[in-house]
């Protein structure tokens, strides 16, 4: 069976008969033959993977990542080997026949037809299945099937990227589409929005109508993963796609709101953690549960949770407020620590917020450096609001904010605190009184920069 590049949609891969032209070749990926003129032309199988997901992405730009997650699925692999693959197509297809763009892949610059070459970033691949997310996949399905912009929402390391991934390939196969993926994670404006975009959608032009009439071309879901730093240059593309892009389905995943008003937000919050006194059995169905046994198993095939060690790791779950990443990064110190140790050390929360994740994106590295990543993207006065509420007893109302804060504008406090429920820095539960609260890691975090920045000065980031 070809191993075509197994990260893209089934709606992107060409069906099982499909045949590709390429110049003068014929290229038959499930069947995994070349011919010249009726020939066969011998090929490696590595450089056929190349060749192959190179017709696929055309006339986009094949990552270096797509090509060798094609050509050695599931394999960890110098690029170098890439790149003697790729040696090795152009002295059968002809020095210009494959363009280096260069620290990014390979583009094929042979005429292509016959299968459908959808130019598309590959989403990234699923690390691991999803966890504990059946109802949030099933309900972010049905926005995206009813409406052409959502946004996901919530805190840095609750799994917004891994639950879009999934949301989006479920989509878009569904609906025959096709996922484009643009991580904008290192946007700083609006001419990196464009250009990344354009990047991912395979499109020449980067101003935002004629890329959206690109994309008008090739139905799909475009997913805007990390729209945080740049929400206001995301709202203005997503406003152009929205008017000339009609078949484009678009899910954002941020921490800050477009305010569209075509936006639905689907505001996600952290694994459900088990009730005290739950068997072992029930526990593993709650997300935080499993996920923490999951990863602590993947850094010690040993390690299993038991009835006795069970309230242990509940307790765990619920200190660490079910996030994921802070779940991952626990997990990361049990073969180590064991969970009782694990536990009792989260009382010095720096343990964990310092704790190096070494596969993760620089923001996701610590939960330090993730939540330096949200506090950031606070206005100083939503920071300097934050530190304070840091110092109230762990559930407070709003009128023990307003009685703290003595003679401040009682209306510019309203206007902070939604801003910090939006952005999940501060958790409001409705219908519980008091409602607010911050949560375990947050407080140690906000208290951290209070005392650094000296309680009662404004904190700047
Ligand atoms: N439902 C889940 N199942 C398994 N792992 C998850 C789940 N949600 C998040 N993770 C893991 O937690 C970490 C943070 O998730 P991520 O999606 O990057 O968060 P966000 O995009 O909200 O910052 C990642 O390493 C991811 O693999
Ligand atoms: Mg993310």
């Amino acid at each position: 069976m070809a191993s075509l590049n197994p990260l893209l949609s089934g709606a992107e891969r060409p069906a099982r008969s499909t045949l590709l032209q390429v110049g003068a070749f014929e290229l038959w990926p499930a069947a995994r033959r070349l011919r010249l003129r009726g020939k066969p032309v011998p090929l490696t199988a590595r450089a056929f993977d190349v060749l192959a997901a190179l017709a696929l992405h055309h006339p986009g730009m094949a990552s270096k990542r797509a090509l060798l997650a094609a050509a050695w699925p599931g394999l960890v692999v110098e690029e170098n080997n890439l790149q003697v693959q790729v040696s090795l197509l152009r002295k059968l297809l002809g020095s210009n026949a494959i363009t280096t763009v260069p620290g990014h892949g390979y583009r094929l610059n042979l005429p292509v037809s016959g299968g459908h070459g959808v130019a598309v970033e590959e989403l990234p691949p699923p690390a691991a299945p999803l966890l504990g997310r059946d109802r949030d996949l099933a309900d972010l399905g049905d926005m995206l099937r009813q409406h052409r912009l959502a946004s996901l929402l919530g805190a840095g390391g609750v799994g917004k990227s891994t639950l879009a991934r999934h949301a989006a390939t479920g989509a878009a196969a569904a609906a025959g589409l096709a996922v484009v993926w643009a991580d904008l994670a290192e946007c700083a404006g609006p001419i990196d929005v464009l250009e990344t975009v354009a990047r991912a959608a395979g499109a020449d032009d980067t101003a935002a109508v004629p890329l959206a009439r690109h994309l008008a071309q090739r139905p799909c879901v475009l997913v805007l993963d990390n729209a945080d730093r740049v929400a206001g240059d995301v709202a203005g593309l997503v406003t152009a796609l929205l008017a000339h892009a009609p078949p484009v389905r678009l899910l954002v995943t941020t921490q800050v709101r477009l305010h569209l008003p075509e936006e639905q937000v689907y505001r996600l919050m952290p694994l459900a953690v088990p009730p005290a006194g739950c068997t072992l059995q029930a526990a593993l169905q709650y997300g935080a549960l499993a996920l923490l046994q999951a990863r602590a198993h993947g850094h010690d095939h040993r390690f299993a949770l038991t009835e006795a060690t069970l309230p242990i790791a509940i307790a765990l779950c619920r200190e660490l407020d079910g996030l994921p990443l802070a779940l991952e990064l626990a997990a990361a110190r049990i073969p180590a620590l064991g969970v009782t140790e694990v536990l009792q050390r989260l009382c010095d929360h720096w343990l964990l917020l310092k704790t190096i994740n070494g596969n993760g994106p620089a923001r996701h590295r610590s939960l330090a450096d993730t939540l330096e990543w949200s506090f950031r993207l606070l206005d100083p006065p939503a920071q300097a609001l934050w530190c304070e509420t840091a110092a109230m007893p762990p559930w407070f109302s709003l009128d023990d904010l307003m009685a703290h804060r003595g003679g401040s504008d009682g209306a510019a406090t309203l206007d902070l605190l939604g801003t910090l429920v939006d952005r999940s820095m501060l958790t409001f539960e409705a219908g519980r009184t008091p409602g607010y609260t911050l949560s375990a890691c947050h407080r140690a975090f906000a208290l951290q920069k209070r005392s650094a920045h000296g309680a009662g000065t404004p904190v700047s980031a």
